[in-house]
């Protein structure tokens, strides 16, 4: 058995966990963890569901491996909010009605999350590029672009 006891730093805490080597970041954060935000969709890197920040970069926990973020700040759907306040996207993807099923809505949000670190007023274009990674199946995308688009406005 090729097990390992790794650190893991998630949401700004830190988790001890002892995963096999082949286990995805998304299986540990899901199963062993018990954050259940991050999504798995397609578990091949095709829908976005399961993007997480690590060091604020978007990447997709399906295709990552636990073994290769050990010491890396990493960020779930659950740590955008701080205790029962919404971030200001997640309270405006509510308010535009931008989430339906809410399977993708995680992955919009760590997407659309990163955007606006980097980005504070990004265009129309520049926010469908970023959620270009993010398949939804129930919105049609125009009310999560509003959503984000307004986010940004504040
Ligand atoms: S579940 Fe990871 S990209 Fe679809
Ligand atoms: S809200 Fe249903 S998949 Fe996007």
């Amino acid at each position: 058995m090729d097990n390992h006891i790794i650190e893991l730093k998630v949401n700004g805490e830190g988790y001890e966990v002892s995963v096999d080597s082949y286990r995805t970041l998304l299986e540990v954060l899901r199963e062993d963890l018990g954050l259940t935000g991050s999504k798995e969709g397609c578990g091949m890197g095709a829908c976005g569901a399961c993007a997480v920040l690590l060091d604020n970069v978007v990447v997709l926990a399906c295709l990552t491996l636990a073994l290769s973020v050990e010491g890396k700040e990493i960020t779930t759907v659950e740590g955008l909010a701080k205790g029962e306040e919404l971030s200001p996207l997640q309270q405006s993807f509510i308010d535009h009605g931008a989430v339906q099923c809410g399977f993708c809505t995680p992955g919009m949000l760590i997407s659309s999350t990163a955007l606006l670190m980097k980005n504070f007023h990004p265009d129309e274009h520049q926010i469908q590029m970023a959620l270009s990674g993010n398949l939804c199946r129930c919105t049609g995308y125009v009310k999560i672009v509003e959503a984000v688009k307004a986010a940004s406005e504040h």
